[in-house]
């Protein structure tokens, strides 16, 4: 896969790609991500990315034909792009969309910033994509959120026990069970006698009783979904 991303501040995205799973990922080649700065595509002498809105109001607004220009050179590379904008009042993104996009040959996030975007960057755009209900002062974290979901479900970057435990829990929606590590008591604190039986069969049991049960706790309309859509089976809940 092969993502590309559009913003002012290149700076940001450094550490995100250079460490732990991410930065692993692509040293590994399993994923290659491009960071362009929407200044490179500028075409005027003062290489102005953004300019104030018409009809006045506060804040600046990022100019159209930078990104045009940005898209139109990226787009002639390789296999066309699905286009992300983050957005505040995007659509709210989740598991399921992470796992969605993994699945595409091509991505390329904008990132928007100050008050907005010309609104007919949204031209460009497949999905506007929000990652929660408050306003950021731009895109880039959004965009390293999306990129984190997207590339951990990506094959090969998680090892093959952890993916496969993440696909029957995590990945689905459902809540995570509780862990634990040694020591085995801690300041009174005993693990659950369960975790230290060895009973593999047994600790599966536990770890999804207490998944479902803090799903149903905290969103109860998830395990609905799940069961509607087939991915939640009533042997699952027994
Ligand atoms: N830009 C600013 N806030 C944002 C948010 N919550 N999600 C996506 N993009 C944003």
């Amino acid at each position: 896969m092969r993502i590309d991303v559009l913003t002012v501040l290149p700076g940001l995205f450094d550490c995100f790609l250079r460490e732990g799973v991410i930065g692993k990922a692509l040293e590994r080649g399993l994923v290659s991500v491009n960071v362009y700065n929407i200044r490179d595509f500028t075409t005027d002498k003062h290489r102005v990315v953004d300019d104030v809105p018409y009809g006045g109001g506060p804040g600046m607004v990022l100019k159209p034909e930078p990104i045009f220009g940005a898209y139109e050179k990226l787009s002639k590379e390789g296999p066309k792009p699905f286009v992300i904008l983050t957005e505040p009042w995007g659509e709210k993104f989740n598991q399921e969309m992470a796992l969605e996009f993994s699945k595409l040959p091509r991505l390329l996030i904008i990132c928007g910033r100050y008050e907005g975007v010309d609104e007919r960057v949204k031209k460009l755009v497949d999905r506007e994509v929000s990652i929660g209900d408050y306003v950021l002062t731009g895109g880039e974290l959004p965009a390293m959120v999306i990129m984190d979901a997207v590339i951990r479900l990506t094959p090969g970057v998680l090892g093959n026990r952890e993916s496969l435990e993440a696909d029957s829990f995590m990945d689905r929606g459902l809540m995570g069970y509780p862990n634990y590590t040694r020591p085995a008591e801690f300041k009174g604190m005993r693990v659950p006698e369960v975790l230290l039986s060895g009973h593999h069969a047994k600790i599966e049991r536990w770890r999804k009783k207490e998944s479902l049960k803090k799903t149903l706790k905290r969103a109860p309309e998830l395990i609905e979904k799940l069961k509607r859509e087939g991915k939640l089976t009533e042997e699952e809940l027994k």
